[in-house]
């Protein structure tokens, strides 16, 4: 399929893939059709964002804080991300996709863990799209164990207090050598960031959608990158577009 261009390709979109459990309700369906259909919208965006040259492509698969859901919920969640790396993988890795996995490894239980590990593994030398998995993942809990490596760096003499840089703390993140997210999407309607990427969304666009996350597709996705692409970001400075193009 032949994929259109963009004055502006963003390097890194980051999307909370809201909506799953309204998707279904609103078809009389349980919630677990609205995430099973939600892996199609997955497979969707990762070859839109590989064929128009994105070069990072961070999904938000789980929170730390859904684990807060019914227990059955919660282990279909993770039954179809189990599920999508077994099947996906090969061909992901066929595609030259590098995954990436952020969020808390510690203490998860079961094959959930070794499945992420080896997806890791598989394409880690892969140079077109990275995929980046959030999973279990928090940015709060995220920036707290930055700031518990640092301050274990302090105690043993490696690290002065006063060279704790932005940078220092950005290379203890999950994200560590990932360039923050120039856009973020949320599908669902919902416009909050619910515990994602807090540190690295200090500059990104983000665009507030609508459609459930099911109902995402190649062409809401580009529809959305064409937004970006007239958005003018000053990162605190002054407008480098020429005045005419500024806010079209
Ligand atoms: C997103 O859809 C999937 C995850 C959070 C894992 P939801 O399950 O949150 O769907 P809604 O927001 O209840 O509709
Ligand atoms: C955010 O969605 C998490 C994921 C998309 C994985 P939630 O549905 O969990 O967020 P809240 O609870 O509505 O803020
Ligand atoms: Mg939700």
């Amino acid at each position: 399929m032949s994929a259109p261009t963009f004055s502006v390709v963003p390097e890194h979109v980051a999307i909370i893939m809201d909506g799953n459990g309204r998707w279904a309700n609103a078809r009389g369906l349980p919630r677990t059709m609205g995430h099973r259909k939600g892996v199609e919208a997955v497979r969707e965006t990762v070859r839109a964002a590989g064929d128009i040259g994105i070069k990072y492509l961070t999904l938000f698969a789980f929170s730390s804080e859904n684990w807060r859901r019914p227990e059955t919920e919660v282990s279909d969640l993770l039954g179809l991300l189990k599920a999508f790396i077994r099947r996906d993988l090969a061909e992901l890795h066929r595609q030259n996709v590098r995954i990436r996995v952020i969020g808390d490894r510690d203490n998860l239980r079961g094959d959930i863990l070794p499945l992420l590990l080896e997806a890791e593994e598989t394409t880690r030398s892969n140079t077109a799209l990275t995929l980046v998995i959030a999973f279990n993942y928090g940015s709060r809990d995220e920036i707290a164990r930055a700031f518990t490596s640092l301050a274990k760096d302090v105690e043993a003499g490696r690290l002065r207090p006063q060279d704790i840089s932005p940078e220092l703390v950005g290379a203890r993140l999950d994200t560590a050598g990932i360039p923050d997210p120039d856009l973020i999407i949320r599908t669902s309607g919902e416009e909050r960031l619910s515990n994602f990427l807090l540190w690295q969304a200090a500059y990104s666009e983000f665009m507030f959608m609508p459609e459930f996350w099911p109902d995402f597709s190649r062409d809401l996705f580009f529809a959305a990158l064409e937004k970006y692409a007239a958005r003018d970001r000053r990162f605190g400075g002054l407008s480098a577009k020429p005045a005419a193009a500024v806010g079209s």
